[in-house]
């Protein structure tokens, strides 16, 4: 038996402020995404804001349902419409923020699994970082330079 050892790298910024001009912007539009969330169910408004390379910034937002298992989070509602809308594009950034309806969402909120995983789809295909950026309604951003320093040992169509 070996022990393996898996390390991920992360940098921490204070404040949105922190950040590059094009971060900051990036994030204003997942902000404006966020207050167009439907999320009558979990009361948890989530936006992502997406740049392409060549240049369009493709945004979404938590999308719910009734029937709960069919609505959609925001990173996924966001990069399958980039994807669907510029297939020959590829993502450079992302930046994501969370605010609860219920409390003030202080802390980070990373992306959930199922989206690291379709977002790690899209990095594999372009083969380039996608650089995440994440917050929650306001304060610390954490940034991570790659998908795959969110998602080791990542499940990707190299196995197929
Ligand atoms: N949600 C997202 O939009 N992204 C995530 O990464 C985590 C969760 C949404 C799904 C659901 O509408 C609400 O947040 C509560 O889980």
């Amino acid at each position: 038996m070996k022990e393996v050892k898996i390390e991920t790298t992360l940098e921490v910024y204070d404040s949105i402020e922190d950040t590059s001009e094009t971060v900051q912007n990036l994030m204003k539009v997942a902000v404006e995404a966020r207050n167009k969330a439907y999320s009558p169910y979990s009361r948890f408004d989530v936006g992502a804001a997406i740049l392409l390379d060549n240049g369009e910034i493709i945004s979404g937002s938590n999308q719910e349902n009734a029937s709960y298992p069919s609505g959609l989070c925001a990173e996924r509602t966001a990069i399958y419409y980039a994807g669907a809308k510029y297939p020959k594009a590829k993502m450079l950034k992302m930046a994501l923020t969370a605010s609860s309806q219920n409390q003030l969402t202080l802390q980070p909120i990373p992306p959930c699994g199922a989206c690291r995983q379709a977002i790690a789809e899209y990095e594999v295909k372009q083969n380039l970082p996608i650089e995440i950026y994440f917050m929650g309604a306001k304060g610390k951003v954490v940034k991570s330079k790659s998908l795959a320093n969110l998602l080791p040992l990542v499940f990707e169509s190299s196995v197929l």
